[in-house]
């Protein structure tokens, strides 16, 4: 049983002085490894790593084709000004071959589970001699994998699953006693810039998430194109998660007075403290009826745009 840390309870400086203890300890004069993808979660991680561990630990950015449009360079550089070198890994046609013919939800957040820690971290961790690989798994991940409602993609120990055994090497979770909100009051205590702590959350498969049915690099992108509107139009409305899913049916609809059987694009916005629970926000029809304009003339083959007004639970934040 995880001992949760609440954000009130929380000691955010004294939580890091544990923190990098244990990460010293627990790595002694080796050398770790972790991925960033510019989350919360791994961007506090990695700043709490590089104070334990500075040079031994080794950063690197996954690109697995999944991302939103130009993360890798915006992450890579607003680490760089940091401090800290991000090597980026081009991994893009191994999650897609991975993905391949997949529509199960749960069978691809276990295809890109495998991909990740078996494939592409084996081979880096290989290649640098690390023993460790450090990483951003929080306890709300943990809570939805034991509770058989998502696979979440870092989750493994509380599965009965030896990382150890299963890939080669050990696994740390500084995080694993905290929440989203706790994770925010660290990264600011580690000097995060607001728009690294800030930053909406953004799952570990990634738009692989957020594509129901088959996952092609087609339809991965656009997902990202339908993305870039909605974060766009909803990132000053304080909203706690916002995103666009890409649907597997799809709706007759007309352009240029033909008929057009394309795709729907559902549009979700949270309000949500710890992502444990969540309602739509109330947006104004004005905003809404923007988004909808603007995804239908920009991304190509999109007549049907929803907004989804269920709360958590019974739905989740992703759709996958
Ligand atoms: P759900 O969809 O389970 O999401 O309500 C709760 C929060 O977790 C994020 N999420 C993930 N984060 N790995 C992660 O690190 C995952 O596999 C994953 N799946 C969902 C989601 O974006 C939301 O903030």
């Amino acid at each position: 049983m995880i001992k949760e840390i609440t954000a009130q309870e929380l000691d955010a400086e004294q939580f890091i002085l544990d923190k990098v203890k244990e990460i010293n300890e627990a790595v002694g004069d080796g050398i770790a490894i972790n991925a960033l993808s510019g989350g919360v979660d791994s961007s506090t991680v990695t700043m709490l790593g590089h104070r334990a561990l500075g040079d031994r630990l080794k950063t690197v950015f996954i690109e697995n084709g999944l991302m939103r449009e130009g993360e890798a360079e915006q992450v890579a550089s607003l680490f760089r000004e940091l401090g800290v070198t991000v090597d980026v890994v081009d991994a893009r046609q191994e999650f897609l071959t991975a993905l391949e013919g997949i529509t199960d939800p749960e069978e691809k957040r276990e295809a890109i589970t495998q991909t990740f820690y078996v494939e592409v971290f084996g081979r880096l961790v290989r290649e640098s001699e690390a023993k460790y690989l450090l990483q951003g798994t929080i306890l709300t991940d943990v809570d939805e994998t034991v509770a058989g409602i998502k696979r979440q993609h870092n989750v493994f120990e509380q599965l009965g699953i030896d990382p150890e055994d299963a890939f080669g090497y050990r696994i740390i979770e500084p995080l694993i006693q905290v929440r989203k909100d706790g994770v925010r009051k660290i990264g600011q205590a580690l000097g995060l810039p607001a728009e690294a702590f800030e930053r909406i959350p953004f799952p570990g498969p990634a738009l692989s998430a957020r594509v129901i049915g088959a996952v092609t690099a087609e339809r991965i992108e656009t997902v990202r194109q339908a993305t870039v509107i909605v974060e766009q139009l909803l990132k000053d409305t304080g909203a706690f998660q916002y995103m666009a899913i890409l649907h597997e049916d799809r709706v007759t609809g007309m352009r240029d007075g033909q008929r057009d059987f394309g795709q729907q694009i559902e549009v979700r916005c949270w309000d949500s403290i710890d992502a444990r629970t969540a309602t739509p926000t109330k947006l104004p029809f004005e905003t809404l009826e923007r988004v909808a304009r603007e995804i239908i003339l920009k991304v190509p083959g999109i007549v049907s745009v929803t907004y989804n007004i269920a709360s958590k639970p019974p739905s989740t934040i992703e759709a996958i």
